[in-house]
């Protein structure tokens, strides 16, 4: 189901991009323009500007740009239609859904696992207050100490013993079945016959980002193997992208300052029963990419926990490898771990929520925590060492980090600075890709002006007349114009609204462009300027009919007629 234009364009004039962005990105403002470093590519010099103006963003240096929607797309990974559903929930409006041909072949699908699985979601949780063996699950809630409250709030669940708990709801309805099996919820085995894929196990609902349930871990009661069964892969769950916990972090906190990575289910419920409420879980694999960059846009400082053991030293130093070349400036990561023989489950219960958040600020920094670990990989052989470093050092892309990783490699080298180092080891520190704003500079063609003009004024076209001639000229790129003009003599829009309507045309990148085009007009000469294009491509199209007609030899009465009014009306303009 389509969202209807009019909202898109209701919510991009109710959200102001400058408070959006600076709530993530801190802005100052620079003339009529916002701008703070690129939150996009590396810089020490802010090249990001925000205009409330035209209501979008433009990075000098690397190009990023767009509308609110496209920030929240870019900045949070967002999906589009996420991205208004979170725009639309910040202002506290539901997204209407209109019948639209732009369906994905896979949406209805899509739609009908979401709805299983929240089915399956609530059939679990009703089992822990009803089913027969509900005493042994609430003996092993309390035995595990968690509150009525958490279970609640995590929506934690029971999934019986048995074959057919989940299954035999579906007894008479095949096609639920089928979904339910490419929903991982059910199993064929090899005869075909269908059953539970989760039995007799305490149940944690896995949300996406926007509370769907997409999957889910089991955990056995008591001591049986597997330990935890989560949900395979399928259309609605990718592990990789999500985090358990995220959703449940977000209700909690819009724009939290920090975020901590740990390893287990039990340890995120646990840490939020005793207030520490943003705590997150990868989905038993590693941390991978996306992840890290879903959390440090989240969060200013992501902290990651993990067991003081050997496993834990190595999945930390994973999750480093990971991380380092996606950190950007201002970014912070920072390296915990635990004393051995606790997860931060045991340890929050053992010295409370104050004595685990002064652990947390005594992680370790990035750097400690690289440089130890080398250290304590390579000993006193110090070529390897520095072998191993700058291979690391050489990923990352935020140069102000390179930096002091590569100052904190020559102090461990005994060298004075990194200077020596670098021409000791020809290293070059990058650079930040080189402003490109010069090719869009100078005034270009009146034609391309007329567009720039309106595209970032589009109130210049409202209620304009007509312009019969611009229709008739031949000039390539008139149509864009015409289309333009077309759109904004009917209605008042911002240079956002107007963008967001030609997300999907064939244009949009030309339009995108002449919309940060500096185009050196002064902001009181904006009309006079537009005026004068439109009289320019007029008479272009003046100078063209009058040619034709004269080319021909005969003319009919007609044309005659027109030819000289043509010469007229040239006269009267040239006055
Ligand atoms: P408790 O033993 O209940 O306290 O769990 P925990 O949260 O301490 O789990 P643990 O540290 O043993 O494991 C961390 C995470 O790894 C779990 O949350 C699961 O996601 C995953 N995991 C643990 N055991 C298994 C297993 O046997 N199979 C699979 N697939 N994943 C597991
Ligand atoms: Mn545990």
């Amino acid at each position: 189901m389509a969202i209807p234009r009019d909202f898109i364009n209701e919510l991009i004039a109710r959200i102001d991009i400058v408070d959006l962005i600076d709530r993530k990105v801190p802005l100052k403002k620079a003339g009529k323009n916002h701008s703070a470093c690129c939150p996009f590519h590396s810089e020490k010099s802010p090249s990001f500007t925000v205009s409330r103006d035209k209501q979008f963003y433009h990075c000098f240096g690397c190009g990023a740009h767009g509308n609110a929607i496209d920030f929240v797309m870019e900045y949070d990974r967002l999906e589009f239609v996420d991205a208004i559903e979170e725009l639309a929930g910040q202002l506290g409006l539901a997204v209407p859904r209109e019948q639209g041909t732009g369906k994905r072949p896979d949406q209805g699908l899509s739609r009908d696992l979401y709805e299983l699985m929240e089915e399956a979601n609530l059939f679990y949780q009703s089992q822990l207050r009803q089913h027969t063996d509900k005493q042994k699950v609430v003996d092993y809630l309390e035995f595990r100490g968690l509150s009525s409250d958490v279970v609640e709030q995590f929506g934690i669940g029971f999934a019986p013993d048995g074959w057919d708990g989940l299954l035999g709801r579906y007894r008479q309805n095949l096609p639920a079945q089928d979904k339910l099996l490419t929903a991982g919820m059910l199993i064929a085995n090899d005869s075909g016959k269908r059953y539970d894929r989760f039995r007799d196990r305490l149940m944690f609902p896995i949300r996406d980002r926007r509370g769907r349930v997409v999957g889910f871990g089991g955990r056995v009661l008591g001591d049986g193997t597997p330990k935890y069964l989560n949900s395979p892969e399928t259309p609605i769950f990718h592990k990789g992208n999500e985090l358990y916990g995220l959703y449940e972090l977000k209700q909690k906190h819009r724009d939290p300052q920090h975020v901590l990575i740990v390893e287990g289910y039990m340890d995120v419920v646990a840490l939020a029963q005793f207030g520490i409420d943003y705590a997150v879980a990868s989905l038993g694999t590693s941390t991978t990419a996306e992840q890290f960059q879903l959390l440090v846009r989240s969060a200013k400082q992501v902290v990651c926990c993990y067991d003081g053991d050997r496993a834990g030293r190595e999945a930390a130093w994973r999750a480093l490898e990971t991380a380092l070349p996606l950190l950007k400036p201002g970014d912070q990561v920072k390296f915990m771990f635990l004393p051995q023989g606790e997860d931060p489950d045991t340890m929050v219960r053992k010295i409370g929520k104050e004595a685990f958040e002064a652990l947390m600020q005594k992680a370790m920094l990035l750097p400690e925590f690289l440089f130890d670990t080398l250290s304590a990989n390579h000993g006193t052989d110090k070529g390897a060492l520095a072998k191993q470093a700058i291979a690391l050092i050489e990923k990352v892309q935020d140069t102000v980090l390179q930096n002091l990783l590569l100052e904190n490699l020559a102090h461990k080298l005994g060298m004075n600075s990194s200077e020596d180092l670098k021409k000791k080891l020809g290293f070059t520190v990058k650079q930040a890709k080189p402003l490109n704003a010069k090719g869009l500079q100078g005034r270009g063609t009146p034609l391309r002006l007329a567009i720039a003009l309106l595209v970032q004024n589009p109130s210049l076209g409202f209620g304009l007349a007509k312009q019969p001639a611009l229709d008739r000229l031949q000039m390539t790129g008139i149509e864009l114009l015409n289309h333009l003009l077309d759109i904004t003599r009917e209605q008042t829009l911002n240079s956002a609204q107007l963008l967001e309507m030609h997300r999907e045309h064939n244009q949009k990148s030309t339009l995108i462009k002449l919309a940060q085009w500096e185009h050196q007009v002064a902001d009181e000469n904006v009309l006079p300027e537009f005026k004068q294009t439109l009289i320019w491509l007029n008479n272009q199209y003046i100078e063209q009919r009058y040619q034709e007609l004269s080319l021909k030899q005969a003319l009919t009465k007609v044309e005659k007629m027109q030819l000289t009014k043509l010469i007229s009306i040239m006269k009267g303009i040239a006055k």
